[in-house]
């Protein structure tokens, strides 16, 4: 049964969700399922924003159906290439054998490495600021390389005053009805998972989201309609705000984030009495993971949202205990800069992590080392409470307390 909303007078929405699946791109939780999103312009041309993902191809189909009434599809924009919005490409042109593909250039090649359809013959290749007048509406085009693959752009419809975004603003998450972020509480219900989608998924690259806000701030905006998650009305200067933020590698929260391993639980002993001795100095909003236990992902984006992490963990087969390690690997590949740092490595014969905890986080920018004295044998002694006194002073100091 078809299932489409209106966006605006002429555009609709066509997308739909997954939530059987468990990790999207085979590497992230999605415990509220995943959305792909397609919209729909109908002007005196009919426009189509990407497709979805294969696993929602049966609903696409009769989405767009109906939502044509009978006409034919003259442009599709892929925004992106990535296959959770394109896979469909190939099956829509065998329906719409003459409708334009409007793309960057960069996007040209890809497309024909996925697909095997003739490809020159039916491209419209557009460059930064080129438009496309379908009527009523023009759409302006905005490269956004990187935000998340080198190929994307993103469109901006002049008369409704939206921006199609791509990857951008988008989110984990089913949409459940509801497809405006005014319909929901959004910044209590959807916020973490949209900052989790955006630290993981394009959180490496800072620079170039910057560069696409800086073009996005010289726009009118009403609405921003992302591939993922729901069209934003209400939230567009607080998202904007969070994503200046995330991608300058700005801390939203000035307190600290402690992410340990433990095996028998000394070094969570010890992070324990830290994180309370902390609270006692007046520090708030303290979090704990155990990145034994939750996935790098969540874990990623609090570090993002924290302006100190504590880490602790550790010597496994004279390295790194494997979780940990993973974590910090998951730190260094998405370039989280500008964070200040306490180091605790534990080890019952030959401590060795810290030195090696230590050697990964300098790869990073404006990575801050407050402190990497604790060195626990197995767990910790009274006589280094003292120690842990200072490394409480420390972070209270710097965090103005
Ligand atoms: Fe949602 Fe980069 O694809």
């Amino acid at each position: 049964m078809q299932n489409v909303r209106k966006i605006t007078e002429d555009i609709v929405y066509l997308g739909c969700s997954d939530r059987k699946l468990s990790l999207f791109e085979s590497a992230y939780p999605v415990k509220d399922g995943m959305s792909y999103n397609s919209y729909l312009l109908k002007d005196e041309k009919t426009v189509l924003f990407d497709t979805v993902d294969k696993v929602c191809a049966e609903q696409f189909y009769e989405n767009l159906n109906y939502a044509l009434e009978g006409r034919h599809l003259d442009y599709i924009i892929v925004q992106h290439m990535e296959p959770d919005h394109c896979a469909l490409l190939g099956e829509v042109i065998k329906v719409h054998p003459d409708l334009k593909i409007v793309c960057s250039q960069k996007t040209v090649g890809m497309i024909k490495q996925f697909f095997d359809f003739e490809v020159d013959s039916r491209v419209q290749v557009v460059k930064e600021g080129e438009t496309l007048n379908t009527g009523k509406h023009e759409l302006q085009f905005l490269m956004a390389p990187m935000v998340h693959w080198p190929e994307v752009m993103v469109n901006y419809d002049k008369k409704d005053k939206i921006l199609f975004s791509a990857d951008a603003f988008g989110s984990f998450g089913a949409i459940n009805g509801n497809l405006f972020d005014d319909e929901v509480d959004w910044e209590r219900d959807c916020l973490d998972e949209a900052r989790r989608y955006y630290t993981n998924i394009v959180g490496k690259y800072g620079l170039q989201v910057q560069m696409l806000l800086k073009k996005a701030s010289g726009l009118d905006i009403k609405t921003i309609c992302p591939l993922h998650g729901l069209m934003i009305r209400k939230n567009i200067n607080l998202f904007v705000e969070k994503y200046d933020k995330w991608s300058s590698y700005t801390p939203e929260e000035d307190s600290v984030m402690i992410a340990y391993s433990s095996v028998y639980g000394g070094t969570e002993s010890a992070v324990n009495l830290l994180a309370s001795k902390l609270a006692d100095k007046g520090v708030k909003k303290i979090k704990m993971f155990d990145v034994s236990i939750t996935h790098p992902s969540f874990v990623l984006a609090e570090a993002f949202r924290y302006s100190h992490i504590v880490l602790a963990t550790t010597t496994y087969n004279s390295g790194i205990f494997e979780s940990m390690e993973t974590f910090l690997h998951t730190l260094v590949a998405h370039n989280l800069q500008n964070r200040k740092y306490v180091i605790i490595q534990n080890g019952t014969w030959a401590p060795a992590c810290g030195g090696q905890m230590k050697e990964l986080l300098e790869k990073l920018k404006g990575t801050e080392i407050l402190d990497d004295s604790i060195c626990i044998k197995s767990t910790l002694k009274n006589e280094q409470i003292e120690q842990m006194d200072n490394v409480v002073n420390t972070i209270a100091k710097s965090l103005n307390l």
